[in-house]
């Protein structure tokens, strides 16, 4: 008898909720070259507020014997990120941004959640393994499409990882092994699907502000 592997199970339920997010109007556009520099700016500025507030949980959750052997410091996109905003945005970058209710909203989750290793892990899985995924393919386009070179498009570098598959196995692993039992797996696939719903809808307003 074969048993599914647990972050195996989270791929399969989560299946749909990723195709619902990857193709979002606002991303599929992006994608194809239908979309601006100003609106991967925009994308930038929001991813922002999210991994400001997932790096800060995560450092307060370091000692977690649970949580801290997910959270490697190669990880971390905080610096990377301003350096692009800097670059799209300015100087002055700071003060050019605002949070979109999803991206407040989803922000607000993430720190209201971070007590719970389970649930905080769902978010952090939804983020950095889509951007060791599908982010590389982004990162790619993204250059291709709207002339951006080295700069701007950082968030995407993870110089510090030599080998990604073998760190996304590594991470899959320590899902498979994570000492939670069948109710709180169910919890961490049911914040999984709750992370995807808050990056789709944040497509949907993405692409709202951009046609008002
Ligand atoms: C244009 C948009 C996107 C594309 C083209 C894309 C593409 C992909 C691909 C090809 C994989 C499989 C990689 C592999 O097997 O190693 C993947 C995995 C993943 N993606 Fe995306 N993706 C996109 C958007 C997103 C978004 C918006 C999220 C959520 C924030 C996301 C989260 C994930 C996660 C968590 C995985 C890992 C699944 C796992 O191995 O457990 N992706 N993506």
């Amino acid at each position: 008898m074969t048993t599914t592997r647990f972050s195996a199970l989270i791929a399969e339920r989560t299946r749909s909720s990723h195709s619902d997010s990857e193709g979002a109007t606002f991303m599929s556009d992006l994608m194809k070259g239908h979309g601006t520099k100003r609106d991967y700016a925009e994308l930038s500025a929001q991813h922002w507020y999210i991994y400001e507030a997932l790096e800060s949980c995560a450092a307060d959750l370091a000692d977690d014997a649970v949580a801290s052997p997910f959270l490697a410091p190669e990880l971390r996109r905080l610096p990377q990120l301003e350096r692009d905003l800097e670059h799209l945005f300015g100087s002055d970058w700071r003060s050019e941004i605002s949070a979109l209710p999803t991206t407040a909203a989803y922000a607000d989750r993430i720190r209201e959640v971070a007590s719970s290793p389970a649930s905080f892990i769902a978010h952090h899985y939804t983020r950095y393994l889509g951007d060791l995924s599908g982010g590389q393919f982004i990162a790619r386009l993204v250059r291709r499409h709207y002339g951006l070179g080295d700069r701007g498009v950082e968030f995407y570098d993870f110089d510090q990882i030599e080998n990604i598959d073998a760190f996304k196995e590594n991470y899959r692993m320590l899902l498979d092994s994570a000492p939670w039992n069948d109710i709180e797996r169910e919890h961490m696939i049911e914040e999984t699907l709750l992370a995807y719903r808050f990056n789709s809808d944040l497509f949907t307003d993405l692409h709202r502000a951009k046609v008002a």
